[in-house]
């Protein structure tokens, strides 16, 4: 869904950038076990900032990253120069059907994007499809509790289908195959965290 005019403000200016730069993606390195992931995809890729900032972060090969409105794919776009051009690309697509073969990215990366989506399960379902076994989801999303918030849902607008519980989020990436390796809470308003394709029984070493 796309975003309503506040919260394109709130989201499409310097400060949000400022934020996925020097604290969310930085967090979502310390969770990552310092792996390598040569190509990277991004869903709901906003302004494009972020993508520059997972590729300055965490140093893939190649990142894609997409959004469903043309308008945010176009303004990204415009950040593109120099090496930016070789190892970033921008494109229109949709998070619940994402045109992509099974199993081609090392990494996947959501900030705000999942609960955007009219069926977040079926958002989940294709993250996991796409990822390579044992690559990894990093997420950073808020929950239910705030996106039903009084000033939230005066503010915003997000399709029902779209809010999750802390638990129902854990359950649901179990059941599409995402098992998480690492999770911070900020009580029920935020989640961030990584899960990685494979069963935590594959590899001893891993806590669940
Ligand atoms: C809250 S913004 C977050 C943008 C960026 N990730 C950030 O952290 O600033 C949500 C983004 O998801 C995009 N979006 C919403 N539904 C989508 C879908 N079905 N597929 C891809 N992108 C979608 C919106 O256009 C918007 O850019």
């Amino acid at each position: 869904m796309e975003l309503n005019l506040i919260e394109r403000l709130i989201v499409m200016n310097p400060l949000r950038s400022f934020l996925q730069r020097v604290f969310e993606i930085p967090m979502l390195k310390r969770m990552s076990e310092e792996r390598i992931y040569n190509l990277c995809l991004e869903i709901g890729a906003g302004r494009g900032t972020g993508a520059i900032a997972i590729l300055n972060t965490f140093r893939p090969e190649r990142i894609i990253a997409i959004d469903i409105d043309p308008r945010n794919i176009e303004r990204a776009k415009r950040l593109l120069k120099g090496e930016l051009k070789e190892r970033i690309e921008f494109r229109t697509g949709d998070a619940m059907a994402l045109d992509f073969p099974d199993q081609s990215f090392d990494a996947v990366f959501s900030t705000g994007v999942i609960h955007h989506l009219e069926d977040w399960k079926k958002g989940i379902r294709e993250v996991s499809r796409v990822l390579k076994p044992s690559g990894d989801f990093f997420f950073e999303e808020p929950l239910r509790p705030f996106l039903e918030s009084l000033p939230v849902r005066i503010l915003t607008r997000h399709p029902e289908g779209g809010m999750f519980s802390l638990e129902e989020f854990k359950k649901v990436l179990e059941e599409a195959g995402l098992y998480i390796k690492k999770i911070k809470t900020l009580n029920q308003i935020a989640v961030a965290g990584v899960a990685r394709k494979e069963h935590p029984s594959v590899n001893p070493l891993v806590s669940p």
